[in-house]
């Protein structure tokens, strides 16, 4: 497969939706490579679905670099985009260059991916024009769901004149697709109307230019809770239960290991020796 770019992406808008899914290691990244999904996303919803953190904010430079590494290695065709963890861009515009940097340079990821609108429109810009590719995240954003009162949908009645300004202002600081997060479907659709770069919803309609999942959820992986917005394409969790289960039984029960997956090697005779 051809190497995903942004410029490939901006040109599916209108002609074919987008698909996008979390990984944050080597074998996620293999299977999603090999699915030909467009967009990898190494979201810091990496800390609620591998580290069972409750939040995002906990997450790290450091933890966002050493989980990209691995699916750069694992899905080299794909984009990859790089969540920028709370705290990393919100000091000042020399501070988010410094973090887009480090992403680019140490995790070696394609764009790196912000949340908030028009108070952080200065900061995309400022990534954008040091020659780092930005993809916006407005809506529900986890990183201040705190500010929000929790994880609760947004731009709902008159408030959507809020989310419809910060996605115009992501798109005039350059980002080049927008991510649009628990917003209503009527609004997903105007904006993505409205806006001449991708959308990529994720609990904002089915009218958006593309969706992207969290891997974990998507599979039915992780259990903690299923959000409304989520399909399970699969119950994997209740899999790999069953097949532990198996194999616990399979040792209890001498089952396992069978003669296929042992050793020879020493004849009896020269066992004899050692006894
Ligand atoms: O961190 C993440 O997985 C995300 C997606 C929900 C878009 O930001």
């Amino acid at each position: 497969m051809a190497k995903m770019t942004i410029q490939k992406i901006q040109a599916m808008k209108g002609v074919e939706r987008i698909s996008m899914v979390t990984a944050y290691d080597y074998p996620t990244a293999c299977v999603v490579e090999k699915s030909g999904i467009e967009i990898v996303l190494i979201g810091d919803s990496l800390m609620m679905t591998m580290l069972g953190d409750t939040l995002t904010v906990s997450c790290t430079m450091e933890d966002i670099i050493h989980h990209t590494k691995p699916v750069v290695v694992g899905a080299p065709t794909r984009l990859i985009v790089s969540d920028m963890p709370f705290g990393s861009y919100n000091v000042s515009k020399e501070q988010a260059i410094m973090n887009a940097n480090r992403l680019m340079k140490e995790a070696r990821c394609d764009v790196v991916k912000l949340e908030g609108g028009v108070e952080m429109a200065h900061i995309v810009k400022a990534i954008v024009d040091s020659g780092t590719p930005v993809m916006g995240h407005i809506g529900l954003t986890p990183q201040t769901s705190s500010k929000m009162g929790g994880f609760k949908i947004q731009g709902k009645g008159e408030a959507a004149k809020e989310v419809l300004a910060d996605a115009l202002a992501i798109q005039e600081a350059g980002a080049f697709s927008i991510v649009l997060e628990g917003i209503p479907e009527q609004l997903g659709k105007l904006i993505t109307e409205k806006l001449s770069i991708p959308t990529i919803g994720i609990g904002a309609g089915r009218y958006t230019d593309g969706q992207v999942l969290v891997f974990h959820d998507m599979l039915g992986f992780f259990d903690r809770f299923v959000p409304k917005f989520v399909k399970q394409y699969m119950q994997l969790n209740q899999e790999i239960v069953s097949a532990l289960e198996t194999f616990k039984d399979e040792v209890k029960s001498g089952a396992f290991p069978e003669e296929s997956h042992t050793f020879a090697g020493v004849t009896e005779e020269e066992l004899k020796h050692l006894y």
